[in-house]
């Protein structure tokens, strides 16, 4: 009796062991029917721990007729031995890792399996998840030319790197890279200091980046190196290098470019001063040989007509101190950028530009009329270059007029406000006009339609209203000619001067 209850008190003790498992534990006979089960395996089937015993356990998870091909229990019937396999159970959406033992009687037959389950449908989606930002990261670090490794904090070891490092290697030094090799068996010998330099100060400083030149030279490459951290361990650094070998080329080819082109344009600017010089010395020269051979001719009248001569002298030495003037003040403008900016007023400029013009305007048969709206204001400038300038543009408009007959040579010369702030200056001729495809032109440098012109009056009265602020532009008149007109910021008159 005492036995029994002994059997008995094991037996229930047994039992609470077997329910006390999380997993669900079966026992199957060798034709895969339930023998025992735990509570674990009734709720996870979801049925009452009685309705378990007899059933066959490929009915009960699988709801099949035979066991699934990659079965852990058929395979220990087969083989003697534990086996195991990660099983889904479709119905529940659920991964189970099953253990299936085989339980051997003396004879070494088995005569059952024990069955264990467990549900890691969390693990494995955890797992998945690892695996996939793993994936994701490789991806990343394998996304760029630039080359991504990392090496060990004690002996500098490769520990990763990805196929940008590995091309770089294989491609210029013919190395093929593995984990564990340290600077002495991938560099040559007289960097490895210097790369045991970079790794010691991102172990001691931390995160730097710095250019380095590959001891051959022919490679730079920019590098930025960090201490990888897990927790407050330090357990390698990363390096991430990009070849800026070709960037760094083209930058010094820029440079190079940069350079020819400042020298060109200094050449230019000596030209374009040479230029100018010659078309607006062409003017006073003219007038100075005109006036020696007018001179000459009175020397040699009897008797000498002294006094007209002194006075063409006169003339001769103005012309001279002119082309003088407009030597120094052209040269201050192209090179220094230097204007002699004083208040100037518009009509003044005026007529002293028809006075310097007056021999030219006689010989052409040009009648000049010059018409100026009272109180205008005056505008600050350079004396000189503001009567090039008008003495351009009327030398234009006579030109144009050449064909004329000379009852249709004139040239009308005009000031007036444009807005409050602007005083206008226009010439209109009665010429033959400017083609419509080349108003755009006629300021350029070089651009003329003229047997002797240089092409540069025009750009070297931009250059020179640019320089006082103002603007020039040109248009055809309604009827013949055309007109050219510039603006000049104005000054606002002195107290009591205005009106
Ligand atoms: N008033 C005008 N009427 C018609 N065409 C003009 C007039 N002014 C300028 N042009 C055109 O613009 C061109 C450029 O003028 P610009 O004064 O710059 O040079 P240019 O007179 O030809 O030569 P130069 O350097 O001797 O002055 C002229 O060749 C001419 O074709
Ligand atoms: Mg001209």
């Amino acid at each position: 009796m005492n036995q029994a209850t002994d059997y008995l008190a094991m037996a229930r003790e047994w039992q609470a062991t077997f329910d006390a498992i999380q997993d669900a534990v079966m026992i199957l006979d060798p034709d895969y029917r339930i023998v025992r089960a735990n509570t674990a395996t009734a709720s996870f089937l979801g049925v009452p721990p009685d309705s378990l015993v007899g059933a066959r356990c490929h009915q009960l998870f699988h709801g099949k007729d035979c066991p699934n091909e990659g079965c852990p229990s058929r395979a220990a019937l087969r083989s003697n031995r534990h086996e195991e396999a990660e099983v889904f159970i479709e119905a529940k959406g659920v991964w189970l890792h099953v253990s299936s033992d085989p339980i051997l009687d003396a004879a070494g037959s088995v005569t059952g399996i024990v069955h264990t389950a467990r549900d890691i449908t969390e693990r494995k989606a955890a797992r998945n998840a690892l695996i996939e930002s793993q994936a994701q990261l490789l991806a990343l670090v394998e996304s760029t030319l630039d080359m991504i490794w990392c090496v060990d904090p004690k002996r500098f070891g490769l520990m990763m790197f990805n196929t940008g490092l590995k091309d770089y290697f294989q491609q210029h030094r013919g190395i093929q890279i593995e984990p564990g090799m340290t600077p002495d068996q991938l560099l040559p010998k007289r960097s490895t200091a210097q790369w045991r330099a970079f790794y010691r100060r991102a172990l001691r400083e931390g995160p730097f980046v710095t250019e380095y030149v590959t001891t051959s030279e022919t490679h730079v490459l920019l590098l930025s190196l960090s201490p990888l951290m897990r927790g407050a361990e330090v357990f390698g650094i990363s390096v991430f290098g990009r070849d800026i070998t070709a960037l760094r080329k083209s930058e010094n080819q820029l440079q190079q470019l940069h350079e020819r082109l400042a020298h060109a344009a200094r050449v230019s600017a000596l030209g374009q001063l040479t230029s100018a010089l010659a078309h607006e010395l062409n003017q006073p020269l003219g007038a100075i040989l005109t006036n020696a051979d007018a001179a000459e001719l009175l020397l040699q009248s009897t008797p000498p007509a002294l006094k007209e001569v002194r006075s063409i002298l006169a003339d001769i030495r103005k012309d001279n101190q002119r082309a003088s003037e407009v030597i120094q003040r052209l040269r201050r403008l192209l090179k220094r950028r230097e204007l002699q900016m004083v208040p100037l007023r518009i009509e003044e400029i005026i007529q002293e530009t028809v006075a310097l013009l007056r021999s030219e305007i006689a010989s052409r048969k040009v009648s000049v009329r010059v018409e100026v709206t009272t109180g205008l204001p005056p505008v600050a400038g350079d004396r000189v270059h503001l009567e090039q300038v008008l003495l351009n543009l009327m030398v234009n408009g006579m030109d144009a007029m050449d064909a004329n007959p000379p009852e249709a040579r004139r040239l009308v010369v005009r000031a007036s406000h444009s807005d409050e702030r602007t005083v206008a200056v226009e010439v209109s001729d009665c010429g033959h006009g400017i083609p419509a495809d080349q108003l755009s032109r006629i300021f350029d440098p070089f651009h003329s339609t003229k047997r002797e012109g240089l092409g540069m009056g025009l750009a070297i009265s931009r250059t020179l209203i640019q320089a006082h602020g103002g603007g020039i532009e040109a248009h055809n008149n309604r009827g013949p000619g055309a007109t050219l007109r510039f603006t000049l910021p104005a000054l606002s008159a002195p107290e009591g001067e205005a009106g």
